[in-house]
């Protein structure tokens, strides 16, 4: 929570504060937060579990943007911009969410600047992201989306085992299928053809990450 960006600039005290001002709310698995198109008017802080990041196309489709794990910040775009809701947001696991609110959003930022600069800075990270996997779905064949994908799941889920990295990523097939942007069939494709070489063992909403050097290999 603390690395959060909200919270990372400010000193004990002010971190009090704000989180007495925040709502603390909990979800189940498949809770749906807020809807694409809906009207904004809080941003939220994960203190535990997983939130997902979707988008439904018109035929019905849908696209994840991204999975944010604990001290991971969302739904602040559309209080920035005043737009409605870029993305729907679900829980896949229990979670346990704290809201703050435009008003004293706009608050915290006028007293800290410095929380602007971090804020602008997640924005930033978010934006590269956004263009490398624009780039990927452009120039990188499924099997390299995916070893890319299992990559950054570790990345914020992935614990050391005894055997490689266990990366509890709650994601069903068709879920990692939306994230990789390909159809469920080419992505199992590639996560049997990884497994069969060793380099991942799969496993119930989990994968075991078993020769990361190969894997980092083949998403370049
Ligand atoms: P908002 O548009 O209010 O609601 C959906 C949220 O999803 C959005 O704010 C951002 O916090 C988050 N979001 C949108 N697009 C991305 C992205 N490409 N990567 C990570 N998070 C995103």
């Amino acid at each position: 929570m603390r690395r959060s960006p909200l919270l990372s600039p400010l000193d004990e005290q002010s971190v009090h504060d704000l989180v007495g001002l925040m709502t603390a709310s909990r979800m189940e698995r498949g809770d749906v937060l807020f809807r694409e198109g809906e009207q904004g008017d809080r941003l939220y802080v994960i203190t535990e579990g997983k939130i997902k990041l979707g988008r439904t196309s018109v035929d019905g489709r849908e696209n994840l943007l991204s999975i944010l794990g604990p001290g991971e910040m969302f739904g602040e775009l559309s209080l920035f911009d005043l737009g409605p809701r870029t993305a729907t947001a679900t829980a896949i696991a229990e979670t346990q969410l704290l809201a703050l609110g435009n008003d004293q959003l706009h608050d915290v930022i006028a007293r800290h600047p410095r929380v602007a600069m971090a804020l602008m800075a997640l924005l930033a990270g978010r934006l590269r992201r956004t263009n490398e996997n624009l780039a990927d779905l452009v120039f990188t064949d499924v099997p390299g989306r995916v070893a890319k994908a299992l990559l950054e799941l570790s990345s914020r889920f992935g614990r050391p085992v005894e055997e490689g990295v266990l990366v509890a990523h709650d994601l069903t097939q068709e879920e990692l299928a939306q994230l990789v942007g390909a159809s469920r069939e080419t992505v199992n494709k590639a996560l049997a053809d990884f497994a069969t070489r060793g380099w991942i063992r799969l496993e119930a909403r989990a994968v075991l990450l078993l020769d990361v050097e190969r894997l980092q290999r083949r998403a370049r």
